[in-house]
């Protein structure tokens, strides 16, 4: 309930405990035992944010935060409350809120993601489980997409990169350093198990607006309650702890600096926070921490549901302005610990003992301290919750759905698109590279196949020159012989018609006695004419 211009959370005896608008951005935490009430004090606060006009970011790892759509209804233990707390003459209504549902996998809500790029290499490095080595080559492989102007969009963005980097790591490692092929090895082999656990679907466009988040209701003018379903995500604690820090990371990065407002701009609640810092290294503390105190002059506040103090760190707690703490409950001597520091969180009731009443708190109380108009911690006060005006509980899966088809943001997001980005230039690249090698490959095969036809072309012609030549040669020596043989014939039948006519003419005047010695005589006188004939 938001009554006078506060949120109002329950009642210390017949007192009033509120939480300042204006103080909202200097966060908060509400802590306690498993079933102690948690869930309610957020339920409370997120009402009466959005009742204020305050937008509100829930994570919902059970799913028990859905039912803010709808009214509550009137339980036993609700009416108690109601009638102890003397509510219904406040003016508590059972109503529900006007809610966005969101959902990393897009099932549960509209698909919530954002690109690698985004992301950036730390966060990713926490999401894959990187160690430092592995973290320093994807923080280089980061440098490469900048230099080579390369969008990294989604998952596949990611591993065409990786590829693209090892492929080229010499070239690359003279100004980044090395780039161990097996660190590269590493990344791709775990990038695979982030998209085998769906965790693909987180990267891609189009990327979440944080802006989308901080909006009204214009029928109404209250807050929206954005609720992401955290059911799936949990399963994955790195994968949930690191997505929600990325979210309180965009909000910083987006939203303009506004100083000190009279209500916040958003109020984001981190369920199950101790997965934040679970296993988280030193540096991400550190940037949590950092976050954390930066958002504040955003007009963001953050508030951390978890178990006990003891699971933030000290520095973040030291930043938690307005605490709520559920009973917890002391069986070890760790959790005796925890308690002691718990109590010793607060500025002290002289009225209780604030270890002990940790203890002895019931279901729907707890210990409240939050800050005042100057900024200081009020005396712990010991405080009956108000009971939640929405539904307590799960949303029955048709209304959820209705809901999600319903919403304005519904066009902008359902549809997931895939953009022109590393994978699709570097598959191009590829592509081309291939080409041009099969092209290469071509033409030295037609050079290869040019030069044998031309060898044996050459070979070709000379053999048919050398046997013209020698067909020239033949016919010419034919030639010669037939015209000598032709000289001859001429000689030999001028010579033997001269011989035989000297020899019959001889020979007849010598009758026949003549002829034989006519013959041979003719013969020789003609053989001494015919030498004459050819020497000159
Ligand atoms: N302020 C309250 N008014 C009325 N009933 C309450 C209140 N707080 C808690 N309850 C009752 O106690 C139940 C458990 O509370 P809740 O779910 O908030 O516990 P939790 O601390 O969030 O538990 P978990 O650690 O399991 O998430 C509620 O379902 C409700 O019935
Ligand atoms: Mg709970």
């Amino acid at each position: 309930m938001f009554q006078d211009g506060k949120v109002f959370l329950g009642k210390a005896g017949e007192e009033k405990v509120v939480l300042l608008p204006q103080m909202a951005n200097r966060h908060g935490l509400i802590a306690g035992a498993t079933g102690t009430g948690k869930t309610v004090t957020l339920k409370v606060m997120a009402e009466s944010f959005s009742e204020s006009g305050v937008p509100v970011f829930l994570a919902d790892v059970k799913g028990d935060l859905s039912g803010m759509v709808l009214p509550g209804s009137e339980s036993e233990r609700v009416k108690q409350s109601m009638d102890s707390m003397g509510l219904r003459e406040e003016g508590f209504t059972f109503r529900g809120f006007p809610t966005e549902f969101w959902d990393v996998y897009a099932k549960e809500g509209l698909p919530l993601r954002t690109t690698i790029t985004e992301m950036g290499p730390l966060l990713l490095a926490r999401i894959l489980e990187l160690n430092e080595t592995q973290e320093g080559v994807l923080d280089i492989v980061f440098r490469i997409a900048d230099e080579e102007g390369l969008l990294l969009l989604d998952t596949k963005d990611m591993r065409s990169m990786l590829q693209y980097a090892g492929e080229h790591a010499q070239e690359y490692s003279a100004k980044y350093g090395n780039i161990p092929k097996q660190s590269i090895g590493a990344i791709q082999r775990k990038l695979l198990q982030l998209e085998t656990d769906g965790g693909d679907l987180f990267f891609g466009e189009p990327a979440l607006d944080v802006r989308d988040w901080i909006r009204t209701d214009p029928a109404t003018g209250f807050g929206i309650i954005n609720v992401l379903d955290c059911r799936m995500l949990a399963l994955h604690p790195t994968m949930y702890s690191t997505y929600l820090l990325w979210m309180l990371s965009e909000l910083y990065e987006t939203l303009p600096e506004v100083g000190d407002l009279d209500r916040p701009k958003l109020v984001f609640f981190f369920d199950e926070a101790h997965l934040l810092f679970d296993s988280a290294s030193k540096p991400l503390k550190e940037k949590i921490s950092q976050v954390v105190k930066l958002i504040r002059s955003k007009g963001v506040g953050v508030y951390f549901i978890t178990q006990t103090p003891s699971d933030i760190p000290d520095d973040v707690l030291a930043q938690l302005g307005n605490k709520v703490q559920h009973a917890l409950h002391a069986y070890t001597p760790a959790e005796q610990k925890s308690i002691k520091s718990a109590a010793a969180s607060f500025r002290a009731n002289p009225a209780f003992n604030t270890a002990e009443a940790l203890q002895s708190l019931g279901i729907g109380e707890a210990l409240v301290s939050c800050l005042d108009d100057q900024g200081i911690p009020a005396v712990v006060r010991k405080t009956r919750i108000l009971p939640p005006e929405s539904q307590m509980g799960v949303l029955d899966e048709a209304v959820r759905a209705a809901k999600i088809a319903g919403s304005a943001l519904n066009t902008k997001y359902s549809d997931s698109v895939d953009r022109d980005s590393a994978y699709e230039f570097l598959e191009r690249k590829n592509l081309e590279a291939e080409a041009e090698k099969q092209r290469a490959q071509e033409n030295a095969a037609r050079a290869k196949e040019q030069a044998v036809q031309a060898k044996a072309e050459a070979a070709r012609k000379a053999r048919a020159e050398a046997a013209s030549a020698k067909e020239e040669e033949r016919e010419r020596t034919r030639r010669e012989k037939q015209r000598k043989s032709a000289v001859r014939s001429v000689a030999s039948s001028t010579a033997g018609s001269i011989g035989r006519e000297i020899g019959k003419s001889v020979g007849s005047k010598f009758g026949s006695a003549g002829k034989t010695i006519g013959g041979n005589l003719g013969a020789s006188l003609a053989r001494g004419i015919l030498k004459t004939l050819f020497k000159s």
